[in-house]
């Protein structure tokens, strides 16, 4: 397979790596990629979008180095269009920017995509999607936070279900096909409700990198 091709499948699985040890970083993406998994998430966290600090585009250029997995970029930091350039080169193959980051959405977006790499917007819990219907058609993913943005092992919310099945009646009358996304708090429970309300793509940190089983754990969430 060629560095960062999107699988054809039913229900992708992207393990976080927020969730995985990052004195042996290079020994989790492999367990990752040796348990089955079709994405590699990435949460880029600013300390001011989100009271969480995590890694910037040097670690992800080294992860790129020790993968062929689709590197799927979740940014959770202010003004992103300053260093969305810095991450594809490092080798994201999708950047996804936060709704609430963007006052010139349509504009990031189309700088994401201009660049040759997939874009996605994610939404808080307590933002509604409304706003998207009017950039759908530029769009590659919805990602749906099912926790609040910040830090790995919250418990998902629920009310975010419905917002999930809305998006996805509005999109059914649209030609548009893209991917929508869950991330925080997703386990073999709530990856079955999040499937269930349209989701094809499950984001999961603690879940999978804290199985005992972590192929077993992978093929939970995908059934
Ligand atoms: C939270 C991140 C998530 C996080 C999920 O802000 O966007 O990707 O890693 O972790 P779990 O699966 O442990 O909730
Ligand atoms: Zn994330």
């Amino acid at each position: 397979m060629s560095c960062g091709k999107v699988r054809n499948i039913n229900m992708i699985i992207a393990p976080s790596i927020l969730a995985a040890n990052f004195g042996n970083l290079k020994e989790d993406i492999q367990r990752a990629e040796a348990a089955g998994a079709d994405w590699l998430h990435a949460d880029i966290m600013d300390g001011h979008f989100v009271p969480n600090l995590t890694f910037g585009p040097q670690v992800l250029a080294d992860v790129r180095k020790n993968t062929c997995l689709f590197l799927d970029v979740h940014l959770m930091i202010e003004k992103p269009e300053l260093f969305i350039p810095e991450f594809i080169k490092a080798g994201a193959d999708m950047i996804t920017v936060h709704e609430e980051t963007c006052p010139h959405l349509h504009r990031t977006v189309n700088m994401i995509k201009e660049q040759g790499v997939k874009a996605g917007v994610a939404l808080n819990p307590a933002t509604s999607w409304h706003n998207l219907q009017y950039i759908v058609r530029d769009l590659d993913l919805v990602l749906f936070m099912t926790v609040n943005p910040g830090f790995g092992g919250q418990k998902f919310i629920p009310a975010v279900l419905n917002k999930i099945k809305a998006f996805k009646t509005m999109l059914e009358k649209t030609e548009k096909k893209l991917f929508l996304q869950a991330d925080g708090g997703i386990n073999d429970e709530t990856g079955r409700l999040a499937a269930e309300a349209g989701c094809s793509v499950l984001v999961a940190g603690s879940y999978l990198f804290n199985a005992e089983d972590m192929p077993e754990a992978v093929k939970s969430l995908r059934n």
